[in-house]
This record gives C-alpha cells, structure tokens and sequence, in this order.
C-alpha cells in the first residue's frame, strides 16, 4: 500500500486524538502505585476515554480484550491487564494507550519505574527506561532532520548501540503510519538496514517506538496469544510518539508541546500545526 499523505484537517483530527490519549497518559501516571492491579489502572484509562467521547483503537483490534496494553518487566509488549496482576514497588511498567475519535487515531506508551522497590534492581530499570525514551526521542530528531524513513531506525540504532552494557532492540515489532487506522505503512524500523526506506515527506504521520530489553532481544508469546515476553526473563521496556511531518516541520501530536522540551537539546523546534 502505498503511504498516505494527511492533509491539515486530517492531522489536526489526529492531533486530538493523539492528546486524548496524552490525557490517559496522565491518568495512569497518578493512578499507579504499588497494591494497583493493571486492570484498575485499565479502568481508569476508559474512564479517560469517556470523558473525551473517544473509545480505544485496542480493545477488539484482532479481538484483544482491552483498553491498553499494561506490560511489566519481562513482558515486552501487549500485556493483558488483569484485576490479579498487581503492581509493586521497583516494578518497570510500560503503558501503550490508543484513542479513536471521529475516525482518526492516536497511539502512544511511555514507561515508569514505580517506586520504593530495591535500589540496585530499580536504578537498573530506570537506566532501561532513561534509554529507552531518549531513543525514542533520537528517532523523532532523525524524522525532522533527515530524509528518509529508514534514517530513523539508523538513528535509534546507532544511539542504542553507543551504550556499555548494550540493551537489545526487538526486532518483531516496529513503528508504523497512522492515520484512520492504528497501523498502517510504512513500517517504521528501530534498527538500520541497508535500505532507507521511502522518502519522509510532509502530511506523513509516524509512531516512532522503540522497545529494547536489558538482556537479548529475543521473545517468545504467552498462550493468551498477546503477551510477549522476552526469552531470557531480563526487563523490557517500551516509548512510542506519534508524530506528524508537515509542510513547515515536525510536530509531535502526542505532547502538548509538540515535543518542544524533549527536542531543544538536538536543537529542533518543533512547528505548531495552527487551527
Ligand atoms: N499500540 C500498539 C502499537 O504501538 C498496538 C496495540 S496492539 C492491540 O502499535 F492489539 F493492543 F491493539
Ligand atoms: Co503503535
């Protein structure tokens, strides 16, 4: 298929959506703490969702069974949250949110340490997680500073494998276009290849989310036909932005700030869409 371009109107849409599930976001931040089970924590994202007239692009997605995806240490991504999973102290959590509204989505997770657990094991995560997000955030760089797709996964590549000990990048699941589905092309990489893939051009809309693992990068899925865990027991962890290139710059539709904080350090502005 080839790759849609979004026109002004249409990112705007997606903006919203994409806030929605900032706000979620939000929610899950001041609700976790150890003693929550990941079903309450997915109670409260609907709750959010309602507030908004959204409903989540997840739940019914090839039939999985609910709002977000809750995925704890070992368990890289799409973990089923549950009222019998609970929460601890020290416990790396990685959130994935999604909204749709007016038919245009929004997608993105972001993780926590949560805290009071064993300093060794939590200083250990946090350092997974701190990586984890500034891959992700070299990656939106890449998307406004260089000219191809696959300049991002080169980027996020060359980042993570600047680190002594070297986190694992999972190679099965990638990045992907956005727009009136959750996933559509092109496949958005977090690994270089030889190729760079189809030209980054304006009214492209990416979710750009690496998922790296302190030990191999190697998984295995769970009988529920979800859960992904990494094969080796070590923690996994999980960022996801969703971000829009249009004629002017890049504007990450999952921050309010359009990325505006996290991108100064690389020197980038990010440039508002406007009504
Ligand atoms: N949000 C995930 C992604 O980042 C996909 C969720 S899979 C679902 O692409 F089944 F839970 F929807
Ligand atoms: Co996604």
């Amino acid at each position: 298929m080839a790759i849609q371009l979004w026109d002004h109107q249409e990112i705007l849409k997606m903006r919203r959506a994409a806030l929605i599930v900032h706000a979620i976001h939000d929610g899950l931040r001041g609700a976790i703490h150890p003693g929550i089970s990941t079903g309450e924590l997915d109670r409260v994202a609907l709750n959010v969702l309602e507030e908004h007239g959204a409903k989540s692009n997840f739940i019914g997605y090839y039939d999985y069974p609910a709002q977000t995806c809750i995925s704890r240490n070992a368990v890289m991504v799409h973990g089923i949250p549950s009222d019998t999973e609970i929460v601890e102290a020290g416990d790396l959590v990685s959130m994935d949110c999604g909204a749709v509204l007016d038919g245009y989505h929004g997608d993105s997770a972001f993780s926590v340490v949560v805290p009071g657990g064993d300093k060794t094991l939590t200083e250990r995560r946090q350092r997974l997680c701190d990586i984890t997000e500034a891959a992700m955030w070299v990656g939106v760089a890449a998307m406004a500073t260089e000219s191809h797709v696959g300049d991002i996964g080169r980027a996020i590549d060359g980042f993570v494998t600047s680190f002594t000990p070297e986190p694992g990048i999972v190679e099965d699941f990638t990045g992907h276009g956005i727009g009136t589905a959750m996933h559509m092309d092109p496949d958005v990489l977090n690994y270089a290849t030889r190729s760079r893939g189809p030209k980054l051009r304006p009214g492209m809309v990416l979710c750009i989310e690496p998922i790296l693992t302190e030990g191999k990068q190697d998984n295995v899925t769970l009988e529920d036909g979800w859960t992904t865990v990494t094969q080796d027991g070590s923690d996994a962890c999980h960022w996801e932005a969703q971000v829009a290139l249009h004629e002017d710059g890049i504007w990450v539709l999952s921050e309010p700030d359009g990325g505006a904080a996290a991108l100064e350090p690389f020197g980038i502005t990010p440039v508002p869409l406007g009504e």
